[in-house]
């Protein structure tokens, strides 16, 4: 088979945002660009020369033949073997758990997440080290450093493998094993979970929803709800999965999980709701006519998640994204376990779960996830709700108001301003920024500032500095708006604006978050400047 070097010269606009690099399709289908990054992911990460890789993606457009592709590149590097998800399909926390429990020394994971798919929507690629965690901000510096020099890549002619047959084939001197994506996650998911008593559940009349949005999830769901667990046949909505996710945003959250909304707020709504992301690792849940919040899903995870078999010894600590609403913080005080505050992303969870200082980690924008992986997962999450619904016999709104009554209720939601003029949103937040120092005693409407900063995080395992993530308000009466510029959009930029508010008082448990935020998102506004300098009226999504 010939080894061919190819020549090549740098590619503009390769540089890893908050989880891998993240472009159109037609971005990544052009010449040289997808060869050029993954010839800088092996060089940054070390060679590939005698490596175990893990290679999978979410299925969407152009996965099967960017998989081709690695794969002859990773023969030509000299790689040992590479484990392949039949179909080129692995959902995100499957293929971290693969790693872990291969041993492996990395892999490669093709996904643009929650983007639309398609040839006309956004393809992605990120790399995740031997604890199976996307690659750290030093591994991503040395990434990137090696697209601003490449000049040329390793690739061998060879015909295309069958991705579709399950065993082990040999590419010019290169293991190939193409493996059940979904027997070894399942199988972890038993051991982690009471089976039976969520089978009883089931058996006992218990009804769910869940949407895999036409993406990974639906082979995982069916095999672990349907088949395993005895639900209903249907349970499943959405769950073939489909290159261009059925031409949806596979996102999961009450604007693009909008079908299972309206299933669970209309008549004979059943008792429970869930959706998952294009690759798996995201979670919704809803109740009977009760949408929880991704930072509510947290808490109410690390106070009961002791009720599942994998976690009753308790947890060793909590961590949430800067962003997150503190609800998971006043769960982890009454405990007495340690809760961290980090950056947006799940790479700063991977020193504090490797060191075994936190067992729960979790973040605003729908992820949440255990030391179980090195990723956050959707499906683990549907789970543990399933684990604590069987357990306590309560519902998902009851357990809820005795959280609240119990640790108060963080109100909360996220604005996000996308496709925003990148000049312009850059100027904006570049002038809040230098306004921050003067802030504290400013008022704004109703609002008081009393604090104002720029977050910073030194990891404690590690002592890595990461600076620059995210522009924090605080006002008198505990309030808090955040401002975020986006590490994951593929046009223009996006500014995400964070809200939340602390309640204790039980009697405005039941107010609409609007009216409970408005102030501060009021004040956030006006603060900003954002909408004169934006030209932007209001925000696209509000989660
Ligand atoms: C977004 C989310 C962040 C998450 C990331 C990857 O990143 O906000 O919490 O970790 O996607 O799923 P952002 O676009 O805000 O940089
Ligand atoms: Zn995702």
């Amino acid at each position: 088979m010939s080894h061919t070097v190819v020549k090549t010269k740098p590619i503009e606009g390769q540089k890893p945002g908050t989880s891998g690099l993240r472009k159109r399709t037609a971005v990544f289908m052009g010449p040289h660009f997808l060869e050029n990054y993954v010839q800088a992911i092996f060089d940054g990460t070390g060679g590939v020369a005698g490596k175990t890789l893990v290679v999978g993606g979410d299925g969407r457009y152009f996965n099967d033949r960017a998989i081709e592709v690695i794969l002859r590149m990773a023969a030509a590097g000299g790689a040992a073997k590479c484990i392949v998800g039949q179909g080129g399909i692995l959902s995100t926390p499957a293929a971290s758990h693969l790693i872990r429990k291969r041993g492996a020394d990395g892999g490669l994971i093709l996904s643009a997440s929650h983007n639309p798919g398609g040839p006309d929507a956004d393809f992605g690629l990120k790399y995740n080290g031997g604890n199976g965690g996307p690659a750290s901000e030093t591994v991503t510096a040395e990434i990137f450093a090696r697209t601003l020099d490449i000049e040329e890549y390793h690739i061998v002619g060879a015909q295309d493998i069958d991705l579709g047959t399950i065993g082990t084939s040999e590419l010019a001197g290169m293991t190939v094993e193409i493996v059940d994506p979904v027997a070894d996650y399942a199988a972890l998911m038993e051991e982690l979970f009471d089976f039976d008593k969520i089978a009883a559940l089931f058996a006992g009349g218990f009804t769910m929803r869940f949407d895999a949005m036409h993406a990974v999830t639906g082979p995982y769901a069916t095999e672990i709800l349907e088949g395993r667990l005895g639900a209903a046949k249907g349970t499943v909505m959405n769950g073939v999965p489909s290159p261009d996710f059925g031409g949806g945003h596979p996102d999961p959250n009450p604007i693009w999980a909008k079908e299972l909304m309206d299933v669970m707020y209309g008549a004979d709504a059943p008792d429970f709701g869930a959706a998952s992301d294009g690759d798996g690792d995201r979670n919704m849940i809803v109740g009977k006519g009760a949408y929880v919040t991704p930072s509510d899903s947290l808490a109410l995870l690390a106070s009961k998640a002791h009720l599942a078999p994998g976690y009753k010894a308790g947890l060793a600590g909590v961590a949430r994204s800067m962003p997150t609403s503190g609800a998971v913080d006043r769960v982890a005080k009454a405990k007495g376990i340690g809760c961290y505050e980090t950056p947006t992303g799940w790479k700063f969870f991977g020193t504090l779960l490797d060191a075994g200082k936190v067992t729960l980690c979790g973040e605003e924008s729908a992820g949440t996830g255990s030391d179980h992986v090195r990723e956050k997962d959707g499906l683990w999450a549907v789970l543990l709700w399933l684990n604590i619904l069987a357990e306590t016999g309560q519902s998902v709104s009851e357990l809820m108001s005795d959280l609240w009554g119990e640790y108060g209720r963080c109100f909360y939601s996220r604005h996000d301003y996308e496709d925003v003029e990148s000049e312009k949103a850059h100027g904006m937040f570049g002038d809040l920024r230098d306004s921050l120092a003067g802030l504290a005693g400013t008022k704004a409407g109703e609002m008081t500032v009393e604090w104002a900063d720029e977050f910073a995080y030194d990891d404690p395992v590690d002592g890595s500095h990461a600076a620059a993530q995210g522009l924090r308000i605080g006002f008198e009466g505990g309030g808090r708006a955040v401002f975020r510029l986006s590490g994951t959009g593929t046009v223009g930029a996006t500014i995400r604006m964070y809200i939340e508010q602390l309640e204790l008082d039980a009697s405005r448990f039941e107010l609409p978050a609007e009216e409970v935020l408005k102030p501060i998102i009021e004040a956030a506004l006006e603060l900003s400047d954002l909408k004169a300098k934006t030209g932007r009226d209001a925000p696209n999504v509000i989660t």
